[in-house]
């Protein structure tokens, strides 16, 4: 999937751009399993494997697609207005380290025909084709110095997907760092320092999920990245719902009339990632939103068909915390009604 040049921003205002046939038919939808009974949140987690498959979004381990330039600019706008959405606590440095040179090697690996990480004197040399930058030299064991802060910017202007660094510590993991520029109503200002359970604690009634899930994560093994799809409902593809900025976008959906639902309402995916790294054995998240307006998903029975199953048998504590509450009742009539709405 060939990366577009844009001019205009396609992830925040004025949300400028068509999606290609291609990007619709490889949307990562996340009830690929035929739906048994009312939806329920769930560990739902499973081996990150990539399925080489052209096209997919799991080809790889990383997923460079036609909103490459998109979601690069939209970082860059969001890192200018709101600088808390980056931060690296000093336990973390090593990490933040340790994952940029691992993940500049996978895309370099990955994706050949556009970026070149080769060896050179202590460090590598990175080459970005796609954007026709100058040649970075990066050395993974260099001290960070205030003249050499935080890679993880760096590392995140040349790739897609927001980054969370957790520290493991008394059977915890601590949020410690990351690059978080689309997070779905949260913000890496407000849950740096706490660990999981804590920064997990508005999600309604899910204590068993999440204790399950931990558990999982502190016995995660390095080299065995795993995956789960997260999703929500969102007004345009908008990347930036933070917390700082929710005046921007948080009565969008509300006020969402009928007629403007079927362009404007989307379905908002995120594919996660964890891994522990080997050296500092850091757990490394990672987060790549996707989107799908619900015009584009109803030109999928299927996928319309599971959304509106999903959507009806919906907990109300769980439509409240999705913010979907006020709305879910409209889409589902338009997702299940005639084709010409
Ligand atoms: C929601 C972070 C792993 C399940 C959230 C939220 C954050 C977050 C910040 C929003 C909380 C809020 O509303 O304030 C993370 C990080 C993870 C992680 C940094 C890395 C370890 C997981 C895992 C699961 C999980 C492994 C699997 C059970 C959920 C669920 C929600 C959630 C179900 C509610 C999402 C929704 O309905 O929109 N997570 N999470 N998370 N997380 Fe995680």
């Amino acid at each position: 999937v060939v990366p577009q040049p844009v001019d205009e921003h396609v992830f925040a205002p004025p949300f400028a751009g068509l999606k290609s046939a291609q990007a619709i038919a490889r949307f990562p939808f996340p009830f690929t399993q035929p739906v048994q009974g009312p939806y329920r949140y769930s560990v739902n987690i499973e081996p990150h494997e990539t399925d080489g498959i052209p096209g997919s979004p799991t080809e790889h381990f990383f997923d460079v697609d036609e909103f490459y330039f998109a979601e690069l600019q939209e970082r860059r706008r969001a890192l200018k207005a709101t600088p808390q959405h980056s931060q690296v606590l000093p336990e973390v440095t090593d990490a933040a380290q340790e994952l940029t040179h691992l993940s500049l090697a996978r895309l370099a690996h990955s994706y050949p025909n556009y970026f070149i990480y080769s060896p050179q004197g202590h460090g590598f040399v990175w080459q970005n084709h796609l954007t026709g930058q100058a040649p970075t030299l990066f050395d993974p064991n260099a001290p960070l110095t205030e003249s050499k802060p935080d890679p993880l910017p760096f590392l995140t202007s040349q790739l897609p997907g927001d980054w969370a660094l957790l520290q493991q510590q008394d059977n915890q993991l601590w949020l410690k760092g990351g690059v978080v520029t689309g997070p779905a109503s949260w913000s890496l200002s407000e849950k740096l320092g706490m660990n999981y359970l804590q920064w997990h604690s508005p999600v309604p009634d899910q204590h068993q999920v999440f204790q399950r899930s931990l558990k999982y994560l502190l016995r995660l093994p390095p080299g065995q990245p795993v995956r789960r799809k997260n999703w929500g409902l969102c007004v345009h593809p908008r990347l930036e719902m933070s917390m700082e900025n929710r005046r921007e976008w948080q009565h969008e959906l509300q006020n969402t009339s009928e007629n403007d639902l079927p362009q404007l309402v989307n379905l908002r995916v995120e594919l996660q990632v964890l891994e522990r790294l080997p050296k500092s054995q850091a757990i490394a998240f990672y987060i790549r939103t996707y989107f799908l307006s619900l015009a584009e998903l109803k030109q999928n029975p299927e996928w319309a068909s599971r959304l509106v199953q999903v959507l009806e048998e919906l907990s109300s504590d769980i439509a409240e915390y999705k913010n979907i509450a006020g709305v879910r009742m409209l889409i589902i009539k338009y997702l299940s009604g005639a084709r010409h709405y």
